[in-house]
């Protein structure tokens, strides 16, 4: 690419950029800044905390975290120096799926508040320079919805085309998809005789939107909110919105099969997410990113690409599916395979495209028990991937708890678990002849609960979240990991997060720099290097209980510590042995 620019040449090649105007280096910067700027924005350059209020803080007693609960805490949120809320479902709903499954999209669940208190929740962030997003449930909504109430009454009601509603084949469902949540993704109905899909619970019917109606619903919707002042969406399974035509069964028709192919990333979902950028979200200032099951780094170009008007980012799940998972640890998970990914993503969409990064959220186990190491090295293996998470291209996601290293949770009983895909498919391994006592270890490392816990706040009972009973139970381990223990400690984990989110925002090389992934197949040390013009950074993380050594020509140049997960002031490029589960950034 060759872009003359008033006077100067910039030439860009091989992740150079050379710059000739006869000018001084620091007039230089400033072209380069210049070329750089056409690229910038605040939702690149933002650290978002994602908020589970169930799990929050309750505020009245009644064991279920609230919005007066988040509102008291802002000042705790925004002490880590993060810039964007992203509140999980706070509307009105029934709770089978804890507020994915949607009966209003435009009042506040009672449990949580009312619609004056999120005004004031609104009001608080932005007092406070933060902004809020919101999430944006639409690929469903809850059998509660009036609308559903309406369409499910006969079959010429004016809302039975809001969803999918089929004859069945002989007394078998339409098609053979399996539900997320276990068994078959059609309910039927008696009231008219006919089948609705579900991908999700028998309590989420899928809307149709090859309904323009439908459509239109939720743009307004989405425009309600939008003028309230919100600063944008997080956007659930958005990938899953256009079926394949005529709803197609995938391979044996009489066998329940996984029907991803015919409903992840569909005909018309480009379309449908044009449409949607052009009805509600086009000329706002606001950020989106959609989390999109079964995406690849192809489709994830056009749903991010900046020319493309989609949305700024996805959450994608290659990371979370690269392992096999069984016993309390990573089994046949291999750091290679990790990095192979983080890069591919990388290198996939640097061009006109962004990267989401998060190693969590309140649909996945813990990621210090994941990937790190929740027994000796718990604080190491913390820090380490918060810099993992914190160093990459693309804009870092930290889920409430994580910031003090909150572990997975391993509940005696499957009656201690909440999570209707936990229970639901416990359901199933059983019936399939698994002991019971195995399928409850799977789910102690599996469960969609590890996330849900309640937020860890002090040593009190019930760990400060509430006076009252929990909705789910408390990870015995509050005692250790709380935020009251942390806070005043410089080498605690939040101290850290605090850090490392700080360092970020303070270095244009990590939010805009080009990566390079050094050493692809080192077994147990993840390096890569990050530079913006002069800018140079190298970032060294051992995934390893064990010391790692580690040499790279690459590193010959490097000599200055920037960022250390455990005190290092030195730094010898000929002769570097990481500690376990060090991670270090170099200049
Ligand atoms: C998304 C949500 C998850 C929910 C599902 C159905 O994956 O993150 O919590 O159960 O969609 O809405
Ligand atoms: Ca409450």
């Amino acid at each position: 690419m060759h872009i003359p620019l008033l006077l100067w040449q910039i030439t860009f090649e091989n992740d150079n950029i050379f710059v000739e105007s006869g000018e001084s280096p620091n007039k230089n910067k400033i072209i380069l800044e210049k070329v750089i700027g056409l690229h910038k924005r605040w939702w690149k350059e933002a650290t978002v905390y994602q908020i589970y209020p169930r799990s929050f803080r309750d505020t009245n007693g009644d064991g279920i975290g609230d919005i007066p609960g988040i509102i008291e805490k802002l000042d705790y949120i925004r002490g880590l120096g993060v810039d964007v809320i992203w509140l999980c479902p706070v509307y009105r709903s029934p709770n089978d799926d804890n507020g994915y499954d949607i009966s209003d999209y435009r009042s506040i669940m009672p449990d949580f508040g009312t619609m004056a208190d999120w005004e004031k929740l609104l009001e608080g962030v932005h007092q406070r320079g933060m902004r809020l997003i919101m999430d944006l449930v639409v690929n469903h909504t809850s059998d509660e919805h009036a609308w559903f109430v309406e369409s499910r009454s006969s079959k010429d009601n004016p809302y039975r085309d809001y969803y999918i509603w089929r004859k069945g084949e002989g007394d078998r469902p339409p098609n053979n998809w399996t539900s997320f949540f276990a068994g078959s993704s059609w309910q039927y109905d008696e009231v008219t005789g006919e089948y609705y899909l579900h991908l999700f619970s028998r309590k989420q019917p899928d809307l149709n939107w090859e309904n323009p109606a439908v459509r239109r619903e939720v743009y307004d919707m989405m425009n309600w909110w939008l003028d309230k002042g919100i600063d944008g969406f997080r956007m659930d399974v958005v990938n899953l919105i256009s079926k394949v035509p005529g709803l197609p069964s995938v391979g044996d028709p009489n066998v329940l099969n996984w029907g991803g192919a015919n409903f992840m990333n569909g005909p018309r979902i480009h379309e449908f997410l044009k449409e949607m950028n052009r009805e509600a979200l086009a000329g706002r200032d606001v950020m989106t990113v959609g989390e999109m099951p079964g995406v690849t780094v192809e489709e994830a170009q056009r749903y991010t690409g900046e020319a493309e008007n989609e949305l700024n980012m996805v959450f994608q799940f290659e990371l979370m599916e690269c392992e096999s998972y069984w016993g309390g640890r990573n089994v046949n998970w291999s750091l290679p395979a990790f990095k192979a990914i983080v890069d591919k993503w990388q290198q996939g969409l640097k061009e006109g495209g962004w990267n989401s990064n998060y190693l969590n959220n309140h649909d996945q186990p813990r990621m210090v028990s994941r990937f790190g190491n929740d027994g000796p090295y718990w604080k190491e293996s913390a820090k380490m991937l918060a810099t993992l998470v914190h160093t990459l291209p693309g804009t870092p996601f930290v889920f409430q708890g994580e910031e003090i290293g909150m572990t997975n949770v391993h509940f005696p009983s499957i009656e201690d678990y909440n999570d209707i895909d936990t229970r639901n498919h416990y359901r199933e391994l059983v019936a399939a002849g698994w002991r019971p006592e195995d399928a409850l270890t799977y789910y102690h490392d599996r469960s969609r609960d590890n996330a849900r816990t309640p937020m860890q706040w002090d040593a009190s009972e019930n760990a400060g979240f509430t006076s009252g009973r929990p909705w789910l139970g408390v990870n015995p381990n509050y005692k250790e990991i709380n935020v009251a223990s942390q806070i005043g400690d410089e080498d605690s984990i939040l101290s850290y997060y605090k850090r490392v989110i700080r360092f970020r925002k303070e270095r244009e090389a990590m939010v805009y720099g080009d990566f390079r992934l050094l050493q692809p197949e080192h077994p147990t040390v993840f390096a890569y290097l990050r530079t913006l013009g002069g800018e140079r950074y190298a970032v060294l993380l051992n995934f390893s209980d064990k010391p790692s050594s580690f040499s790279d020509e690459a590193l010959s140049s490097f000599g200055q510590v920037a960022l250390s997960n455990v005190g290092r002031t030195g730094f010898d490029p000929a002769a570097l042995e990481l500690a376990p589960f060090e991670a270090v950034v170099v200049k």
